[in-house]
């Protein structure tokens, strides 16, 4: 049933690193004309400024509300989703150095943390019309969300994915070990973390992405949200 608040459907997907969820998600976004919600450049860019203020992981334990606020990451719509900005300037790449990714899980175990960007992603997707991807949207964020999509993969075929985004093509055999590693510690640490740990949402379609071509994994879910928009419409109708 769809929340009378909301202008449309909010659509969720979770799933480890390189599942293809943020390019899924934008992809599935734009052909509805919703916005993307990528939550995991909200934790990466919160990272990215606490180490520009010179607060190191050793800090982090003790950070508070006012600590967050102080730092000036903010969040506003642009284009066909939200921009992540520090003192109002917009963050690009940065977010997507080594540094901040091996470290942004660390952050994102921590309970004021969480809080904190759970009040800006709800916010964000308050008026629904929404595609959010992450590791805790069904879950936790948006557990009202009338369509939930867990995304998997092969451990090795992520690392070829995101070896392929970062420029390598033909990869040695020891950048794939090191680099599947490196997934590996990070899916290991989201999915044992006692807050909001990534989790396959109750009800959700499971698409496992290793052998689908990027249009398949788009169209399957265009199906099921359009599928459940059906059975809302004519729900609607019988109520009338
Ligand atoms: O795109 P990739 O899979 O590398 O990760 P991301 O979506 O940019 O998220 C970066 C990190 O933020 C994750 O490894 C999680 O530690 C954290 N995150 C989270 O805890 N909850 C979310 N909803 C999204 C991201």
């Amino acid at each position: 049933m769809t929340d009378a608040t909301r202008a449309g459907p909010v659509v969720t997907l979770d799933g480890p690193a390189g599942s293809g969820k943020s390019t899924t998600a934008r992809e599935v976004a734009r052909r509805l004309g919703f916005r993307h919600l990528d939550s995991g450049s909200f934790y990466r860019a919160l990272t990215y400024g606490l180490l520009q203020a010179g607060i190191g992981p050793d800090r982090w334990t003790g950070l508070g509300r006012a600590d967050l606020d102080a730092i000036g990451v903010g969040v506003e719509p642009s284009g066909e989703g939200f921009q992540v900005l520090l003192e109002s300037r917009p963050l690009m790449d940065e977010i997507r150095s080594p540094e901040v990714t091996s470290l942004v899980s660390t952050l994102a175990s921590l309970g004021p943390v969480r809080e904190w960007l759970l009040a800006i992603q709800r916010e964000a997707g308050k008026r629904g019309c929404l595609v959010a991807d992450g590791r805790d949207m069904g879950t936790v964020v948006f557990p009202g969300a009338e369509v939930k999509v867990f995304l998997t993969a092969d451990l090795l075929e992520r690392t070829r994915r995101r070896l392929k985004e970062q420029g390598v093509t033909t990869p040695t055999d020891e950048q794939v070990s090191q680099e599947a590693a490196r997934i590996r510690e990070r899916d290991r640490d989201d999915s044992e973390r006692k807050l909001s740990p990534l989790r396959r949402p109750e009800g959700a379609l499971e698409l496992d992405t290793t052998r689908l071509t990027f249009e398949q994994q788009v169209e399957t879910i265009l199906e099921r949200v359009r599928e459940v928009s059906t059975a809302s419409a004519e729900d609607d109708r019988a109520r009338e």
